[in-house]
C-alpha cells in the first residue's frame, strides 16, 4: 500500500481521474469551489473507454491508476468516472482506508426528485449500466419513490467525446438515436450518468427541443461531487484556506491532446505530461 506524501497536508494536491476527458466536467466544479487547492488530473485516455471492458479489468486498472495519483502526494481523491466509481470504488476504498474519497453515480435520486412524469432516462456507459450497485440503487429508489428508469447505454458516445467531435453530425445521430426513445416513452428527465456527457449538453437540449412534449430537466451531479469533497476535506482538517492553485495533468495517450481538452473545454492551460501507469 502506497501512503501519501506531504510535508503540510493541507498543501497537497487532490486527485481526479477519469477514463479520459469526462473528469474535467466534475474538475470544472471542483475548481470553481475550492479554488485554493492544487489539483492533479489523470486521464487514461490509452485506455478509454472504460465502459466496454470486463468489471475485473475496471477494477484492477483503476487501483493502479488511484496508486500513481496518491504516490504523487494526493490527500484526496475524485473518482470522477461513474463507469470506475460504480465497478471500482469498493476495493479503491478497502486499499486506501480512511483517506477521503469521493466517486460520482449516476444522479438517480435526484432524477427522481424532480421528475414530474416518474420517467427518468438514465444515458450512461454499458458497464455502468450493468453494475450490482447501480442496479441496487435503481431498485432502492424506485421502490422508495415509484420512479420507473429508463436505462440506456450510449455505446460509442465516450468515444466521439475523446475525439473532441461534440456537434459532429455522428455524434448529433447517436444521440438522436439514445434520446429520442425515452422522449417517446415519456421520460422528463434525463440523467447524464457518465462524466463525458456534460459536454454534448448543448447538442441534448436541441434533439430535446425538437422531440419532446414538454420541458426536460437534464441532472449531472459534478455540483453536488464538490460540494461532497469540500465537506470530506472540511471534516478532515484538509481544506487549503488560501493561496494560489496549480493545476496539472496527466495522461496515458497524447499530452497536446489532454492540453487541447483542458483548453478547448475549460479554458484552462495546465501544464500537461504523458506517463506510462501499468
Ligand atoms: N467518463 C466515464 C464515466 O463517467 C466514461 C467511461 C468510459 O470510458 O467508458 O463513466
Amino acid at each position: 500500500m502506497t501512503q501519501p506524501v506531504a510535508n503540510a497536508p493541507f498543501d497537497a494536491p487532490i486527485g481526479i481521474f477519469d477514463s479520459g476527458v469526462g473528469g474535467l466536467s466534475v474538475l470544472r466544479h471542483i475548481h470553481a469551489q475550492l479554488p485554493h487547492e492544487h489539483l492533479l488530473y489523470f486521464a487514461d485516455s490509452g485506455f478509454a473507454p472504460y465502459g466496454d471492458r470486463s468489471e475485473e479489468w475496471v477494477i484492477a486498472r483503476s487501483l493502479a491508476v488511484v496508486r500513481f495519483l496518491f504516490e504523487q502526494g494526493a490527500k484526496a481523491l475524485v473518482v470522477a468516472c461513474n463507469t470506475a466509481t460504480v465497478a471500482a470504488i469498493k476495493a479503491i476504498r478497502a486499499e486506501w482506508p480512511g483517506m477521503p474519497i469521493v466517486g460520482v453515480e449516476p444522479g438517480l435520486k435526484p432524477g427522481a426528485a424532480v421528475s414530474q412524469s416518474g420517467k427518468v432516462g438514465v444515458l450512461a456507459t454499458d458497464r455502468t449500466l450493468r453494475g450490482e450497485k447501480l442496479l441496487q440503487l435503481r431498485d432502492q429508489i424506485a421502490a422508495a419513490t415509484g420512479a420507473q428508469f429508463l436505462l440506456q447505454p450510449c455505446i460509442g458516445l465516450v468515444d466521439q467525446i475523446e475525439l473532441g467531435e461534440l456537434g459532429a453530425e455522428a455524434t448529433v445521430a447517436m444521440l438522436e438515436k439514445y434520446v429520442v426513445p425515452l422522449l417517446e416513452q415519456g421520460a422528463d428527465t434525463l440523467v447524464l450518468g457518465c462524466t463525458h456527457y456534460p459536454f454534448v449538453e448543448d447538442a441534448i437540449r436541441r434533439i430535446v427541443a425538437t422531440h419532446a412534449s414538454g420541458p426536460v430537466t437534464l441532472v449531472d451531479t459534478g455540483d453536488a461531487v464538490a460540494r461532497q469533497l469540500a465537506r470530506l476535506l472540511e471534516g478532515a482538517g484538509l481544506l487549503r484556506p488560501a493561496g494560489v492553485a496549480h493545476l496539472r495533468g496527466y495522461t496515458t495517450a497524447d499530452a497536446a491532446v489532454l492540453a487541447a481538452a483542458f483548453q478547448g473545454l475549460l479554458g484552462l492551460a495546465p501544464h500537461v505530461e504523458a506517463v506510462e501507469v501499468a
